[in-house]
């Protein structure tokens, strides 16, 4: 049984699945069962990957993290996503080594949302925190 938004990983391949509607199956890549891939929401170093959302005046800007994470060939954010509260809505925008790792966008958002990035060499972290500036 999968959930939809769920994010998998072939721990072979390296192919990663998102789950757009869910149902009864289990995801297999390259002969083996994917990993389900849960979100880290602390780091304990500095904050390298958390995700930080800010709105302000229907902008939000969600940054990774309050240090921003290096972007080299080796090690990079690989992609950032928002997602409303309720799951109605996703936005997502990929990354290049040499890219700044910062989404914004325009967004009342007023269902609230939560953000989560992957990191080529650490994996998935999210946050739900948003911080409102007037
Ligand atoms: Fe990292």
């Amino acid at each position: 049984m999968t959930n939809k938004l769920e994010l998998y990983r072939c721990n072979v391949c390296g192919n990663i699945a998102e789950i757009v509607l869910s149902g009864y199956g289990k995801l297999v890549c390259c002969g083996e069962e994917m990993e389900l891939l849960i979100p880290k929401t602390h780091d304990e170093m500095e904050e390298k990957h958390v995700p930080v959302i800010e709105m302000k005046d229907g902008n939000i800007t969600i940054r990774v993290g309050s240090v921003l994470h290096p972007m080299e060939e080796e090690h990079y954010i690989q992609f950032i996503e928002a997602i409303a509260n309720d799951n109605k809505y996703l936005k997502r925008k990929y990354f290049k080594p040499d890219e700044e790792p910062i989404l914004t966008f325009k967004c009342e958002c007023k269902e609230g949302i939560s953000s989560r990035e992957l990191c080529n060499i650490h994996g998935l972290w999210a946050s739900s925190e948003v911080t409102h500036d007037r």
